[in-house]
């Protein structure tokens, strides 16, 4: 059932393992199954155990490794779990550099389980490239960066971090979250491994938390599925099956993301309230040009600042359609306060140093008329003037 495609947006719908070839069926099944019968001894099916692999699960990773233009796709029960079996390839006595503004429960796995066990980690502005070649000393394994990161939008230019990986013969991993593999494609730009919070855009109706991992080389492949099957936090089939079914609307939804995210960017420009706006699609963000080259828009999250006589919490309470919730990408807008929400496990001085201030305010753009977005943003922006 192998369709003849060329773009993205058709793969997005055929790609991977579509449909079912004994059935006809233009969905994947859900194999809700834990085991499989075997003929005989030693003699399987190809399929032996649902932890170490299941078709519904496998189609779902199938189809990501095509979308990121790797070898290899995983598919873990959560973002968390992704990350966690990715950091699980190195050793004591090595290094990880993170850039400054990951997110906060990667910084948490690290700070509080692999560094207690002799993993390392080193946080650097990776923005800043010549900081960046300067942290890598002798025991670093690999870079983990996020382009745009959460919450400022920051941009990091991924070849140029590939190309550094590449000089000192470590990995170059990225954390395309908030781009997804319909922006932005890092194995292109020569990342070695792609993590996902599949919770987010991927899944993409707030109905799910679910990760994924990409790889393009066979040998680290065959590690990650050892670490995947070894820990053992993969997604289940109906989570898989979900999963494929939001994958196959991103591109439509993306679209509409970004049209209402440039618009809501602009909106708060102009606002007389806004004492800044974070959103790598205004010409004059940090990162505009290298985010152009590298991804297909500025992404549909928008961080701001409201000047000091605006109350925040007030602000919060007063929003009618736009909901205060952690996460993003759903169709639903949602938004949060990073210093108290997803980045409160950050320790306060290094958020202040990053810029995550208490007045700070991260908008996931939802779908929704944009005329409404903005009346919301507009009239709780007014109810929250001191
Ligand atoms: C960029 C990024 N990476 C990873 C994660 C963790 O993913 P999950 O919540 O699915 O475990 C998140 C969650 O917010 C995220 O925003």
């Amino acid at each position: 059932m192998k369709a003849e495609y060329q773009k993205i947006e058709s793969a997005l719908i055929h790609g991977g393992i579509y449909g079912d070839a004994t059935t006809g069926a233009v969905n994947v099944p859900i194999f809700q199954t834990s085991t499989y019968e075997q003929r005989g001894l030693g003699e399987n099916t190809g399929w032996e155990y649902s932890r170490t692999g299941n078709p519904t699960r496998a189609a779902l990773e199938a189809l990501i490794a095509e979308l990121e233009g790797g070898k290899s796709g995983f598919a873990f029960a959560s973002g968390m779990a992704a990350i966690t079996a990715v950091l699980s390839l190195f050793k004591t006595g090595q290094k990880i550099v993170i850039s400054s503004n990951v997110y906060g429960g990667t910084f948490r796995v690290l700070d509080k389980i692999f560094k207690p066990m002799g993993l390392g980690y080193a946080i650097v502005d990776t923005t800043d490239l010549s900081l960046l070649e300067a942290s890598i000393t002798p025991d670093v394994a690999a870079i983990l960066v996020e382009s745009p990161a959460n919450p400022l939008l920051t941009v990091t230019d991924l070849a140029a971090v590939s190309k550094i990986a590449r000089a000192h013969g470590i990995l170059s991993i990225v954390d395309n979250t908030f781009m997804t593999p319909y922006l932005q494609r890092p194995i292109a730009l020569g990342a070695d491994i792609v993590i996902h919070s599949a919770t987010k855009y991927l899944g993409g109706h707030s109905d799910l938390v679910a990760g994924l991992v990409v790889v393009d080389d066979a040998a680290l492949a065959e590690r990650l599925g050892f670490i995947q099957n070894a820990t053992g936090g993969v997604l289940g089939p109906f989570d898989s099956f979900l999963l494929i079914r939001g994958i196959k609307t991103l591109g439509v939804r993306m679209d509409r993301h970004v049209e209402n995210a440039e618009k809501a960017a602009a909106f708060l420009k102009a606002h007389p309230a806004v004492k800044r706006v974070y959103y790598p699609g205004l010409p004059d963000a940090q990162g505009y040009e290298v985010n152009r080259r590298q991804a297909k828009n500025g992404g549909a999250m928008i961080s701001f600042e409201l000047y000091g006589q605006y109350d925040i919490r007030r602000f919060f309470r007063s929003l009618r359609l736009i909901a205060l919730a952690e996460s993003l990408g759903g169709v639903e807008s949602l938004v949060c306060h990073p210093a108290s929400m997803t980045h409160a496990s950050i320790p306060k001085e290094i958020r202040d140093k990053v810029g995550i201030t208490e007045g700070l305010i991260r908008l996931s753009i939802g779908i929704e008329h944009i005329g409404d977005l903005l009346h919301d943003l507009d009239q709780a922006i007014q109810q929250s003037e001191a």
